[in-house]
């Protein structure tokens, strides 16, 4: 008899969640029937949307239950298996995340479209290791990526805002836009993150978001205008960068998390510069462009190789610090990717 160990939710958080939102419980999996494979989890991911289906509502997504397993990206090791297309010790990605151990039917994964226990087999050695495929070459990292390479168009010379630029998403695509030549601005909230931006991402300038005069010195970093925007934080970030926009430029939408806990105001202003520049506006998910996934892999791994990219992780140890991985993702305590070790 195996037993896992999961997080469950007990309570849905009004604002920003804490680690009283969770508690871990203990249960027996049943023995393995034919066709089955069981799963031991040794790193999972936490993410901004967990936030959302924290959420009665969560519109696009399933909500979690009050007191049942919740889901969300991880990647184990096979450690029994009655199915034919798996053996013991095979790596394998999953949306079953939030517990220690899990039984599939090896169903194939496809990342948002698949049954929380589907798995797809992910090759490791050659300088990848498991815990890559939720970090280097995890969904953050794909948004980052395909903002840039695929939603949008990179010019030498123009000049790129990127907001939350210490977070995932950001960090990959501040360094995706140097390395295309770009004027590279961006923000964070406190001061240890933008120097991190400044002396190893590599951007031109990294301001902070909280301060005062933002609008003044985010308009002084750009004194050609901004040709295009990744927006990953806030209505309020995304306003104030709509005066500064060139005419024809592109304003990407990854994200507003500051909405998801209800931070900040979910109202766009400005939005007169939309029409009088003739802006696209274009929100995107990282799924829409999964056939460019193989040239993700290749171009990540080979960057990081040559030392042309940093990607910073954040480990949390042990299944029990999950709940204040997720939530130090919105009170900013984290810079680069949060992970959390299950095992291994
Ligand atoms: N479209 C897609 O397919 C897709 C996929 C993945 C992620 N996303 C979105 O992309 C964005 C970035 O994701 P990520 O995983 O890289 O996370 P992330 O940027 O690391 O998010 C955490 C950071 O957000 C900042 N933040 C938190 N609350 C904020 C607030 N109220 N206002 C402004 N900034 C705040 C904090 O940084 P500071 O300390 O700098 O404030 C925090 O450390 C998120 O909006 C996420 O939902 C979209």
């Amino acid at each position: 008899m195996v037993r896992t160990r999961q997080v469950h939710l007990v309570a849905r958080p009004e604002g920003r969640p804490h680690p009283g939102h969770f508690r871990i419980v203990e249960a027996d999996l049943p023995p393995l029937g034919d066709g089955q494979v069981l799963v031991e989890n040794l790193y999972m991911s936490v993410d901004p949307y967990m936030r959302r289906s924290m959420d009665a509502e969560a519109k696009d997504l399933e909500p979690w239950p009050i007191g049942g397993p919740l889901n969300g990206p991880s990647i184990g090791r096979v450690l029994a298996s009655r199915h034919a297309g798996f053996v013991s010790g095979d790596i394998v990605e999953s949306m079953s995340g939030w517990q220690t151990h899990f039984i599939s039917n090896g169903e194939p994964f496809v990342p948002y479209l698949s049954s929380d226990t589907a798995i797809a087999r992910r090759r490791v050695g050659g300088g990848v290791e498991p815990r890559d495929y939720l970090g280097l070459l995890g969904i953050a990292s794909q948004t980052g990526y395909f903002a840039l390479t695929c939603a949008a168009t990179m010019r030498a010379g123009q000049t790129v805002v990127i907001s939350s630029g210490a977070g995932t998403v950001g960090s990959v695509a501040c360094q995706i836009a140097k390395l295309n030549g770009m004027r590279v601005v961006t923000s964070a909230g406190s001061a240890d993150k933008i120097r991190w931006l400044l002396d190893e991402i590599g951007v031109d300038a990294a301001l902070d978001y909280k301060s005062p005069g933002f609008a003044a010195e985010l308009r002084t970093a750009c004194p050609n205008g901004v040709d295009l925007l990744l927006e990953n934080a806030s209505p309020e970030h995304f306003s104030v960068c709509l005066p500064l926009m060139n005419p024809n430029a592109l304003m990407l939408i990854a994200g507003f998390i500051s909405i998801y806990t209800g931070d900040g105001k979910a109202r766009i202003e400005n939005f007169e510069y939309v029409l009088d520049r003739f802006l696209t506006i274009k929100c995107f998910a990282f799924m829409e462009y999964l056939d460019a996934f193989d040239r993700f892999v290749a171009d990540m791994t080979a960057w990081r190789q040559e030392g042309r990219i940093h990607f910073r992780e954040q480990i949390y140890d042990g299944l029990e610090r999950a709940p204040e991985a997720l939530c130090a993702l919105f009170d900013g305590t984290v810079t680069g990717k949060p992970l959390v070790r299950i095992a291994g």
